[in-house]
Formats: structure tokens, sequence, C-alpha cells
């Protein structure tokens, strides 16, 4: 297959309505969309991404009135976190609605639904006429892409069309929150804070970390954002050997000469570099990465919980 490149929101939304899977971006990571009642283009998304069968997608909107499509109830909470935070990055978890495609949710009765909160999304998904499930679009396990180039280096040949926009502003994925509980509970740090949707619906609540083996969200149990070179947390932003072969990412310069060195100017920076630099490492042979943790605060959060995956082995 050979994948067309385009800057028109109007011809990637006809690859969307034939049946087609298409990259494009939003404001957290570029993501791979199909259109929600075209099973077939759904199963040619997990193909491509090589994506594990069990871990559903988010369905991304671009007006409210489309969310009717894919729930029926929509309880208090829910209507309020979509009144403050749509569009943007969150996805909400509803009941879904009984005509969407169980292969779209990997078989569960709920769906995550999410507006993006960036033009060039909302010109595509609005003349796309349909709601479009979308994982990010990289390949299963490596660092969301964040720029349409990093979507090519994963998917090319494998998908229909990339829609190419600009870098994505916030660089790390949507928070995911469920409102089939009362009180709602986060399933995945993003740019939207805890504290933020806590002050829209109070007693929302963390899932916590060490019970995502049993897994609320699929998708957390599977490896997550790696590259291929080894992550490594350190306070003291050292690396653990000699190895020339390796790159440092943080907010304060370390005191040893790696060979690829990332300082940012703030943590949002940080979060919105990283899976770039990432990538970036891969490209340069780089067999060690450092990463200086952050405070866990704001966007702080959502980026230690995806330098902790990444660091996992
Ligand atoms: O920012 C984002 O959310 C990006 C852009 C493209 O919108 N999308 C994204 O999709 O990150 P993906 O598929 O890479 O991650 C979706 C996460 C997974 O961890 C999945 O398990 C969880 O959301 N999820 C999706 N539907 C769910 C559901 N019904 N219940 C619980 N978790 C769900
Ligand atoms: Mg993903």
């Amino acid at each position: 297959m050979k994948t067309k490149l385009t800057r028109s929101p109007d011809v990637a939304a006809q690859d969307v309505r034939k049946g087609g899977i298409v990259a494009f971006p939003t404001e957290t990571v570029y993501g791979l969309g199909a259109a929600i009642f075209e099973v077939q283009a759904i199963a040619k998304i997990f193909e491509a991404k090589r994506r594990p069968a069990d871990n559903p997608l988010i369905a991304h909107v671009g007006e409210t009135g489309q969310i009717a499509k894919l729930t029926s109830v929509i309880p208090e909470s829910a209507q309020k976190f979509i009144e403050r935070f749509f569009p943007g990055p969150l996805t909400i978890v509803l009941k879904k609605a009984e005509t969407v495609p169980q292969i779209a949710t990997a078989g569960l009765d709920t769906i995550g639904i999410r507006m993006p909160g960036n033009a060039v999304a909302n010109e595509f998904l609005t003349a796309c006429r349909t709601p479009v499930v979308a994982p990010s679009a990289n390949v299963s396990g490596r660092p969301s892409p964040t720029t349409w180039q990093a979507v090519r280096e994963d998917l090319d040949g494998r998908i229909d069309c990339i829609l190419q926009g600009e870098p994505t502003q916030i660089g790390l994925e949507s928070t995911v929150v469920d409102c089939t509980v009362d009180p709602p509970i986060v399933l995945r740090a993003g740019a939207v804070s805890l504290e933020s949707l806590r002050e829209t619906v109070g007693g929302t609540t963390a899932y916590v970390y060490r019970e995502m083996n049993e897994a609320r969200s699929p998708g957390m149990r599977h490896k997550h954002y790696s590259p291929s070179a080894a992550v490594v947390l350190d306070g003291e932003g050292r690396p653990r050997d000699n190895n020339i072969k390796t790159a440092f990412i943080g907010l304060d310069g370390p005191a040893w000469s790696p060979k690829l060195l990332r300082v940012c100017g703030s943590v949002e920076e940080y979060a919105r570099e990283v899976f770039e630099f990432f990538r970036e490492c891969d490209r340069q042979g780089i067999e060690t990465i450092v990463c200086q943790p952050v405070e866990e605060k704001g966007i702080g959060i959502a980026l230690m919980d995806r330098l902790r995956r990444a660091a996992e082995s």
C-alpha cells in the first residue's frame, strides 16, 4: 500500500469515508483513525499497529452532537467534564451504545470519547461526518508520535494516508477518566490534571498504579512508550556506566557529557519533547537514555508516569 501525504483535512477525511485508515494530528499526539462503523477498517488499525486485540480504542468527535451516536447514558459527572474540558486533552469513558461495534472497544461495554482541541483535527473530524476511532499512530509499544514524520517512520506503507500538521503542542496522550463509576476514576494521567477534574466533580480519584495489572484500562497493562534504548530515571542524572552511547534529557544540564543532550526550559517543554527525543536516540544508536525526574504536579504527574513505564524493562 502506498501511503498518501496530504495537508488537506478534506482529502484525508475522504479516505476515512471510503473505509481507509488515516493518521491525523491532535493537540496530544498523532492518532490513526477509522470510521467507527467500518469494522474492516478498524481491523486494519489493529493490524497496522500490531496492537493487541484486547486494547480498546478512543472515539474522536468533531462536534459534541456526535456523542449521542456513541452512548445513550451521560451521567452528570460526564456532562460537567464535557462542558468544562471539551474540546481538549480529556477522554471520558461511558457506557457504549449497542450499535458501536465490539472490535472498537475490544469487547468492553464502555467506550472512551474525546473531542480534540486542535483546529486541524477538528476540521478533519467534522469532514469525516462520523465519530473516528483512533489509537496513537505508532507501532504498539513504541513512543507515541508527536510529528507526522514519526508516524511515517512507524507506519509508511501500512496505512492509507497521513494528514500532515504541526508537531503536537502537548506531547503526551490525553487524560482518561472513567465516568461509569461514581465518583469518577482517572485511568491515565494527562494534561488535564486530577486537581482540575476534582474542581469540576468533587471526589474524582486516581487509579492506583499497582492495581493496573487487573486493569480497568486494558491498555495500561501493555508495555508502552519505549525506545529501543534502555531508559534510566535517575535523580543524580548520571549514567550507570561509561558507555559513550548515552543520552540525557531533563531540566538541568548534567555534569557529564552525553552523546545526545536535551535541556528543557520547563516541564511542559519536557513533556512535549520527550517522545521525539526517545525516537531521535534510537535513530542515532543510543543505548541508554538518562531521564531526570520532575516534581509530580500538573503535567509532571503524566510525564513521570510515562517515564516510569518507559523505564520498565
Ligand atoms: O491523546 C490521546 O488519547 C491519543 C490521541 C490520538 O487522541 N490517543 C491515544 O490512544 O492515546 P491509545 O489507544 O494509544 O490509548 C488509549 C488508552 C488505552 O490505554 C486504552 O486502554 C484506554 O485508553 N481506553 C480506551 N477505551 C477504554 C475503555 N472503554 N475503558 C477503559 N480504558 C479505555
Ligand atoms: Mg497508544
